[in-house]
C-alpha cells in the first residue's frame, strides 16, 4: 500500500520551531510503524532520528505520538493506522532532535519515588517470602517498561512540567503495594507534595496510552485512596 507519513522535523542546529515534513513510501500493512520509519531513514533520508532498539515492545524506547495517539512504532501496524499517518514526538517532554525527546526529568521523577524495594530489617537467610495473594496486589504495576507514553498523554502533565507524572504513580504503586516494602511513607511524602498524586484529574488518557494495558488510572486512585483513607 501507499502511505503518506507526515513526521514532525526538528533540528536544532538549523530549525528555529519545528515543521512537518511530508514522505511517500511503499509499505506492507503488517509493517509496523518503525518499520515505515526505517523505510525513510533508510532509503529516503538519512537525517531523521528517532530511538528504537528491542522492535518487540519490550524497551519503551519508541513511543511517539501517532495520529494523536501515544503508541510504540514497534507495536502499530501500518494497516491498523491508515494510508495517511502522522508522527510527532510525545508531548510535554522538550524536543531534542525530531522525534527523540529529552526523558531526563521524566527519570528524574521516577527515582524520586525510590523505585526499588526498601526494608529495614536484616536480611533472612532465604529469600523475602511473600503469597501469590499478597504479590497479584501489584502485579499489574510490575510490567511497566518506562516508555512514557502515559505521562505524554496527560493533560496535567503537559500544562505543568513539575507534575511528577503517572509513570512515576505507577512505579510508587509497585512498592507501595509490596507486601515486603517498608518505603511507603518516604514514597507518600513525595507524592503528597504540590506537584505529587493530586494534580491527576483522572483523565484516563495515560491508561488508553499504556501499551502495557497498566490500568494506570485506577493505579493512581488506589494510591489516592491510601493517602486519604490509609485503605
Ligand atoms: Fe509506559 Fe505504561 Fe509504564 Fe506509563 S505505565 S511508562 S505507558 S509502560
Ligand atoms: Fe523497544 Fe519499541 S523498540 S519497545
Amino acid at each position: 500500500m501507499q502511505v503518506t507519513l507526515k513526521i514532525l522535523r526538528f533540528d536544532p542546529e538549523k530549525d528555529k520551531k519545528a515543521h512537518f515534513k511530508s514522505y511517500e513510501i511503499e509499505a506492507d500493512p503488517l509493517d509496523r510503524i518503525l518499520d515505515a520509519l526505517n523505510t525513510v531513514k533508510w532509503y529516503k533520508d538519512g537525517t531523521l532520528t528517532f530511538r528504537r532498539s528491542c522492535a518487540h515492545g519490550v524497551c519503551g524506547s519508541d513511543a511517539m505520538r501517532i495520529n494523536g495517539r501515544n503508541r510504540l512504532a514497534c507495536k502499530e501496524l501500518v494497516g491498523d493506522i491508515g494510508k495517511k499517518i502522522t508522527i510527532e514526538p510525545m508531548l510535554g517532554f522538550r524536543i531534542l532532535k525530531d522525534l527523540v525527546v529529552d526523558m531526563e526529568p521524566f527519570f528524574e521523577k521516577y527515582r524520586s519515588i525510590k523505585p526499588y524495594l526498601i526494608n529495614y530489617e536484616d536480611p533472612p537467610a532465604t529469600e523475602r517470602f511473600q503469597s501469590a495473594e499478597d504479590r497479584e496486589i501489584f502485579d499489574e504495576t510490575t510490567k511497566c517498561i518506562l516508555c512514557g507514553a502515559c505521562s505524554g498523554s496527560c493533560p496535567p502533565f503537559w500544562s505543568n512540567s513539575e507534575f511528577i507524572g503517572p509513570a512515576a504513580i505507577v512505579n510508587a504503586h509497585r512498592f507501595i503495594f509490596d507486601s515486603r516494602d517498608q518505603g511507603s511513607d518516604e514514597r507518600i511524602a513525595v507524592l503528597s507534595q504540590s506537584e505529587g498524586v493530586f494534580r491527576c484529574r483522572t483523565v484516563y488518557n495515560c491508561t488508553d496510552a499504556c501499551p502495557r494495558e497498566i490500568p494506570v488510572t485506577k493505579a493512581i486512585e488506589q494510591i489516592k485512596r491510601v493517602m486519604l483513607y490509609n485503605r
